[in-house]
């Protein structure tokens, strides 16, 4: 499991949380309590869009389906990554969300 760590639009940090290669980071978030937004849930309009600050080579931004709106090479959509299945036990991954 990594470690996912979450600021809102301040920096401010909104939560911490586990997370497996079994569903979206999103998903996750939310279960975890920390109320990342989503919108269509499908990739579809960016609302869940976070920039990963840190431990990209961790996830895997269409892990959930295909994306079907572009984003930034430092971008995932939360409702449709996931960590990769081979991430490191002690992976550490940092998303800051706009929209948060
Ligand atoms: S919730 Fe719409 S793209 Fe993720």
């Amino acid at each position: 499991m990594a470690q996912v760590k979450v600021t809102d639009h301040a920096g401010e940090m909104a939560g911490e949380f586990a997370s497996n290669a079994e569903e979206s980071v999103g998903v996750q978030a939310q279960d975890a309590g920390v109320p990342v937004m989503f919108g269509c849930g499908s990739g579809a309009c960016g609302t869940c869009r976070a920039t990963v600050t840190k431990g990209m080579e961790h996830l895997d931004a269409e892990a959930i389906d295909e994306a079907q709106i572009e984003t930034a090479e430092n971008e995932v959509l939360t409702c449709l990554c996931a960590v990769k299945p081979e991430a490191p036990a002690d992976a550490e991954i940092e998303l800051a969300l706009e929209n948060l």
